[in-house]
């Protein structure tokens, strides 16, 4: 069930959002967003299920969610030329956490370039998906499951909303929240979204590893440039780093 009046009551924006297609259940809200862009939606379509059965995470791997629990959704963005894709993955962590702080007053933070982490542990992920100027933008946020919900896989490196606050939070105004940011944040240059995003990193300055050419390298985390690569540090020697996961 998705509450519209709830959401549309809390939702401020123009564009995102304002049309919205609900799944009861569906594969993936992102591949749901590329089969409604083949039948022509408007720009700033958002897809939301209330279960993924096949759930896409990044590099590959599957994204497990819980039927009711958590907030699965995608954007449909239609011929962007206004923000490149790296920055756009950088803008929608940071459209998630500035969202979820408009609820509930929690330490949740970045880890580049798009997982939302608290207590240490993940909240969320971005998936950005792109075919020419069309972009789809799908969400994934942990946020009325309890531990034992979790797939015995993620049990340990997972935490939602609820299991830090100790109450359920409505999926229909965190999802309004997070698209007013969305939007506020798609009109801001490349500079000021990268500025805020240093805000909330949580490991400037931190030893970090990453894989390098088939190797796990150490380095340490120092900064993004404007292009949203990593900036690194080894042995005193600046390295960009442009995908893949970090660990801490
Ligand atoms: C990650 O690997 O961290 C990104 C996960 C993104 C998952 C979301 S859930 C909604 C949307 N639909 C999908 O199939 N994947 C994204």
């Amino acid at each position: 069930m998705f509450d519209y009046e709830l959401f549309q009551n809390q939702l401020k924006t123009n564009f995102i959002g304002q049309n919205i297609k609900y799944f009861e259940s569906t594969d993936s809200t992102n591949k749901q967003a590329w089969n409604l862009i083949n039948l022509k939606i408007d720009n700033g379509t958002v897809i939301i299920a209330s279960e993924q059965t096949e759930g896409r995470g990044r590099r590959g791997n599957k994204w497990f969610s819980l039927n009711n629990k958590s907030l699965t959704f995608s954007i449909a963005l239609l011929k962007n030329t206004q923000i490149k894709r790296s920055v756009l993955a950088l803008m929608t962590g940071l459209a998630v956490i500035k969202g979820i702080k408009k609820m509930i007053d929690i330490p949740c933070y970045l880890k580049w370039p798009n997982d939302i982490i608290l207590n240490s542990k993940k909240l969320g992920g971005v998936l950005i998906e792109t075919k020419g100027h069309n972009v789809v933008i799908g969400v994934g946020i942990n946020v009325n499951e309890d531990y034992n919900d979790f797939n015995p896989e993620i049990k340990n490196q997972s935490i939602s909303l609820k299991m830090n606050e100790k109450k359920s939070t409505e999926i229909e105004l965190l999802l309004a929240h997070i698209l007013n940011q969305f939007e506020l944040l798609y009109k801001k240059n490349n500079d000021k979204i990268i500025k805020e995003w240093l805000e909330y990193c949580f490991h400037i300055n931190k030893e970090i590893q990453f894989h390098n050419h088939g190797k796990i390298t150490k380095a340490i985390f120092k900064s993004i440039n404007n292009d949203g690569c990593g900036i690194v540090n080894i042995d005193n020697k600046e390295i960009l780093i442009s995908s893949g996961v970090i660990e801490l």
